[in-house]
This record gives C-alpha cells, sequence and structure tokens, in this order.
C-alpha cells in the first residue's frame, strides 16, 4: 500500500485535540494542498475563513451547537461556497443556477477532504463540522460572509488526544455497483453491517449506545434537514434558477 493509502484507510474522525499548535509549515503545507484539489470548469469557487479570535472561536462554538472542539481544537476552518469573486471580476456573469450550487459544494468539499488527508499524513487530526450550517444568517453575519458565499462545513484540526477505531464503512458490495444501479439491496449483507456497527458503538461506548446503522439513519432522517436552507441559499443568491 503506498502512504496516501494507508492515511486515508487510517481516517477516523478526532474531537478532542492537545493544545499544541500547527506550525507554520504545517499550516502552508494543508493550504497548499486544499488549493491542489481539482476544480470544476477551474472555477475554484471556493473561500476558506480561518478562525484565529478566540472570542469568535466561542461565538461560532455557540452557533454549532456548543461542539467544544470549535473552540478547543488548535485550529478551526470555515469552508465555503464562493461566486462573490466570479461576480466582482466579472460583473456581467451569469450565476444563482442550481448547478453552480453543486460546483460550488464539490469544489470545496473536495478542497476540505484534501486538507484533512493533508493534516492526518502529518500526524494531525480533525473532525468536519456541518453544524456551520445550523444557523446559517448569524455564522455569516460573524464572519462577514457576502452575497455569493455560503458556509458548507468547518474544519477542526490539531494534534489528537484521543485514538478511536476507525468507524466501519458499509460493505464495498453494498455501495459500488457494475454498470447499473441494482434492482434491490442484499438485506443479509445490510444485516450483518448493522450487526457491526452495533458492535463498534457498544464498544467505543462501554455498552451505553447500542445502535444500528439503519436504526441511526432511521432517527437522523426522521427529523427535518434544516428547513430554513433554501430561504439563506435565495438570500445569498444560490440556487435562484
Ligand atoms: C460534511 C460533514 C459534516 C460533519 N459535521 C459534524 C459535526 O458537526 N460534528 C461532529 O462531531 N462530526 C461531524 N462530522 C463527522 C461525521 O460524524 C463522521 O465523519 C462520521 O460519523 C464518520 O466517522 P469517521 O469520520 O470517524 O470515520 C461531519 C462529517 C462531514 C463529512
Amino acid at each position: 500500500m503506498t502512504t496516501a493509502i494507508e492515511v486515508m484507510r487510517g481516517h477516523r474522525s478526532i474531537r478532542k485535540f492537545t493544545e499544541q499548535p500547527l506550525t507554520g509549515a504545517q499550516l502552508e503545507a494543508i493550504m497548499a494542498s486544499a488549493q491542489a484539489a481539482p476544480s470544476s470548469s477551474f472555477l475554484q469557487a471556493s473561500s476558506v475563513i480561518r478562525v484565529t479570535d478566540p472570542e469568535l472561536r466561542q461565538s461560532l462554538m455557540a452557533l454549532c451547537g456548543n461542539q467544544a472542539y470549535v473552540a478547543a481544537a488548535a485550529e478551526f476552518w470555515v469552508f465555503c461556497a464562493d461566486f462573490h469573486r466570479h461576480l466582482q471580476w466579472v460583473p456581467e456573469a451569469k450565476t444563482g443556477f442550481a448547478e453552480q450550487l453543486l460546483i460550488g459544494a464539490i469544489d470545496t468539499a473536495l478542497m476540505g477532504q484534501n486538507a484533512l488527508t493533508a493534516a492526518e499524513s502529518l500526524g494531525l487530526g480533525g473532525v468536519f463540522i456541518g453544524a456551520v450550517r445550523n444557523h446559517p444568517h448569524e455564522l455569516a453575519a460573524l464572519l462577514g460572509l457576502p452575497r455569493g458565499v455560503i458556509p458548507l462545513f468547518g474544519l477542526c484540526l490539531g494534534y489528537p488526544a484521543q485514538d478511536p477505531e476507525p468507524k466501519p464503512r458499509l460493505p464495498a458490495a453494498l455501495m459500488f455497483w457494475e454498470n447499473r444501479y441494482p434492482a434491490r439491496q442484499d438485506e443479509t449483507l445490510m444485516a450483518d453491517y448493522d450487526a457491526r456497527v452495533r458492535h463498534y458503538y457498544q464498544t467505543r461506548t462501554g455498552g451505553t449506545k447500542d445502535m444500528s446503522w439503519t436504526g441511526q439513519i432511521g432517527d437522523t432522517l426522521a427529523r427535518e434537514a434544516r428547513p430554513f436552507m433554501l430561504a439563506f441559499l435565495h438570500e445569498q443568491g444560490f440556487c435562484l434558477r
């Protein structure tokens, strides 16, 4: 296996960090890796805000469901889809298409994953924070995000102060298909996976969490998913047509 594959296969989100800061060289390497990600039509439709102000970090933590690591991690970066700069340089640009939301989200996610993988290759750890979308208006105001820019996810980075087991993923046979999507998915494979996830949570939590994967997605998908998001996207000039 190559080092890159070992790093990617060893991924697990880290939510407890030491206080050790990152060096300038580490930061530069992670930023350059993020920027090296491919970009749809070379639009480079992304911006990243590195939040270094401790008071701002506290405010963001409060907006992100009080997840302590948003304030405590050595680094907290907010990854945004960004068409603001395109409108600055090409004022007549046609924006607001749903397709451009996908472009911005895909470009930015590729950057985020490159950043995390680069950090992990340096012995650091991290976790993405989708909770930056819990209160998008307030967060956009705090970060001064203009129309054309939306926060997609945060990234906490730092030296790990925990060593969790990698979380078991769906069997490849339930995610990778050949030539055509299957008529029906294999229930035996899914039941086996549910048992593995249940065992993973029981082991990790000393028996306090007893949850299968289908149980977990059932809970998650029973709730409304940030129903205010469509209005926020429209206000920021996304998904208008
Ligand atoms: C876009 C995105 C948003 C996420 N948001 C959060 C979050 O707000 N808080 C958190 O603790 N983990 C968050 N996660 C981490 C996931 O919970 C985690 O990746 C998943 O459970 C798989 O675990 P693993 O990363 O340890 O393999 C997020 C992950 C992604 C990709």
